[in-house]
């Protein structure tokens, strides 16, 4: 190999606190963004905490998009914060705007980017400085959660996904997820090229010595068949990963309608429309056991059957 070509390997400490939830898949549209709010919203409901959400996809931000109905036209925004030329100064005056989700939970957004931040650059500065300082990138990361720490009980982080495309700079994403959560909820939809992907010497030894709370399947196809199916391939695998729970979901329309925006609220679980979508259901027992800090046994199994 080319000495130009060698990357230098380094393993960030995660955080010793399963409090700060993270979001990570392998590749896009798995489902973090809905776990994400789910989860979120259902702690806010159940804790009466104070939850916010960090939107990290700055490319997809459909957190953002989903929270506040578009990006925002300006204001605080995780790329302002994280590029900014007086980095101490932006994290002493962050103040996040508050949100509903439903009816019945409010939580705290700060959003990936706004229409501002597109317009003026900042955008561009936030990925150039990600990629040619990365660990001063991984670093400032880090200072935000624990600035954010001081005020919020629960901190939920939504991810990119770490696709291919990304590879070239795996250790960045993960070290990234590493500097910034204490418990991993890993996303994958339930095709074995995902299943082998997370199985490879990848990705797998670097997850070392972090809490992994939750291994989710979230499926297209809800078939009884498919549903065993990706029982049998994925629960070696949450086992390899030492999850502590195992969860499977499958498609749900109410899910989907919250998603491209066809309900008046955001999230299902703490929603009316809750006993009407058995998968918000299960994800409300996710976060109840999140709650608990419940972890009798390893996988856990929640979900269909
Ligand atoms: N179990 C499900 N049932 C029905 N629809 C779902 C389910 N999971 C996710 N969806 C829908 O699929 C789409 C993608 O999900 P989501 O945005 O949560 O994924 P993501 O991993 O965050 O994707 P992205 O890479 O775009 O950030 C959304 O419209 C969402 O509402
Ligand atoms: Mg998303």
């Amino acid at each position: 190999m080319l000495p130009l070509f060698k990357k230098r390997e380094w393993l960030e400490e995660p955080w010793k606190d399963y409090k700060i939830i993270g979001f990570g898949s392998t590749k896009g549209g798995a489902g973090r963004t809905t776990m994400a709010i789910e989860i979120g919203s259902t702690i806010a409901f159940v804790k009466e905490t104070k939850v916010v959400i960090v939107d990290w996809d700055v490319v997809n931000p459909r957190l953002t998009q989903r929270a506040f109905r578009s990006l925002p036209l300006r204001g605080q925004t995780l790329v302002k914060i994280i590029s900014s030329k007086d980095f101490s100064r932006a994290l002493k005056n962050i103040s996040l705007h508050s949100v509903s989700l439903s009816p019945t939970a409010k939580i705290d957004v700060l959003p990936a980017l706004s229409y501002e931040d597109i317009d003026k650059g900042i955008v561009d500065e936030y990925f150039s400085f990600m990629y040619e300082k990365p660990e001063e990138y991984v670093r400032r990361s880090r200072e935000l959660i624990r600035v954010l720490k001081e005020d919020y009980e629960y901190i939920l982080n939504d991810y990119p996904a770490i696709t291919w495309v990304a590879l070239g700079h795996l250790s960045l994403s993960i070290n990234h997820v590493r500097a910034t959560s204490g418990n991993l909820v890993m996303v994958v939809d339930p095709s074995p090229w995902s299943a082998e992907l997370l199985n490879t010497d990848l990705i797998y030894p670097k997850l070392k010595g972090m809490k992994v709370g939750a291994l989710v399947v979230n499926m297209v196809k809800p078939t009884v068949d498919a549903i065993n199916q990706a029982k049998t391939i994925f629960e070696p695998i949450c086992r390899k990963l030492g999850a502590d729970n195992f969860v499977v979901i499958p498609f749900d329309a109410k899910l989907y309608e919250a998603g491209i925006g066809a309900l008046n609220f955001v999230s299902v679980a703490v929603s009316p429309h809750k006993g009407a979508s058995r998968s918000a259901r299960y994800l409300y027992v996710l976060a109840d056991r999140f709650l608990h800090e419940e972890k009798r046994g390893r996988c856990f199994y929640i979900g269909p059957g």
